[in-house]
């Protein structure tokens, strides 16, 4: 098949991107984190001062941002930020960014120009329902928010960054929050998505279930 698409939704921390990322490994997929791309709007948002309230400024940002995927690497405008979209910092403040409709169309074209016609894995929220409802697979990822934010915290305390568990947790909720109850392609899960509760397994047990579902549809 020339053209196979997966769509891997969920909340933070429920083990969208490293999934994706061995399933595409195994599969030969094209992985694309689009969680990513609003991280570097937000970024952008942050080091330009650019009042999100403002129409204007909004839309003179994105004519600005000029962004670049080459494997792992996130480039904005000619630099590579793939570690400063990470911090708490921009965390806090994407699921704004996030809301924001032109911004959504504008990453939305995007990961439809990078998905078309090709075998990719993308991981986000709103994949299966809005950027590729026709997915030939739609897979949701869900975890308890305790248990996603010791994962988030563990991240954080090999990354060096501070943190202590009830901001990571707050954090994640009110990004849940903020995330499904926003007007612009909230996160649901899709009707025909299947829902896989990964609290209590292991990547290896879920990375094999979503395999095992790739396979029967490849
Ligand atoms: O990695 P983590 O789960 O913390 O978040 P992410 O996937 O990097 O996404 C960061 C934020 O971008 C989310 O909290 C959403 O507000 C937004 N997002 C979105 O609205 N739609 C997507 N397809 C992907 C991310
Ligand atoms: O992309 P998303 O925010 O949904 O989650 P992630 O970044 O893939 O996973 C967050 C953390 O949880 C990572 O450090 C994973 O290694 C870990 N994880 C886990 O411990 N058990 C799982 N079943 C899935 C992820």
């Amino acid at each position: 098949m020339s053209n196979f698409i997966v769509a891997v939704d969920g909340p933070a921390g429920s083990g969208k991107s490293t999934i994706s990322k061995l399933v595409a490994e195994k599969y030969k997929l094209t992985y694309l984190d689009t969680g990513a791309m609003y991280r570097m709007v937000a970024f952008y948002s942050l080091e330009k001062g650019v009042d999100l309230d403002n129409t204007a400024e909004v839309e003179l940002m994105l004519k600005n941002i000029n962004i670049d995927i080459d494997g792992d690497k996130f480039i904005l405008n000619g630099v590579d930020v793939s570690h400063e979209i990470r911090t708490p910092r921009v965390t806090s403040i994407v699921s704004k960014t996030a809301s924001i409709r032109s911004i959504r169309e504008k990453l939305v074209e995007l990961q439809r120009e990078i998905g078309s016609g090709k075998r990719v894995i993308l991981d986000g929220r709103d994949i299966g329902t809005v950027v590729f409802p026709n997915a030939h697979l739609k897979v949701f990822l869900v975890a308890s928010p305790e248990e996603r934010a010791k994962r988030r915290l563990k991240e954080y305390k090999e990354k060096g960054i501070k943190s202590d568990y009830n901001s990571v947790l707050e954090s994640i909720k009110e990004r849940d929050h903020i995330d499904s109850t926003r007007k612009e392609s909230p996160l649901k899960k899709a009707e025909d998505a299947i829902e896989v509760d990964t609290s209590f397994l292991s990547i290896k047990e879920v990375s094999d279930k979503i395999s095992a579902l790739v396979r029967e549809r490849i």
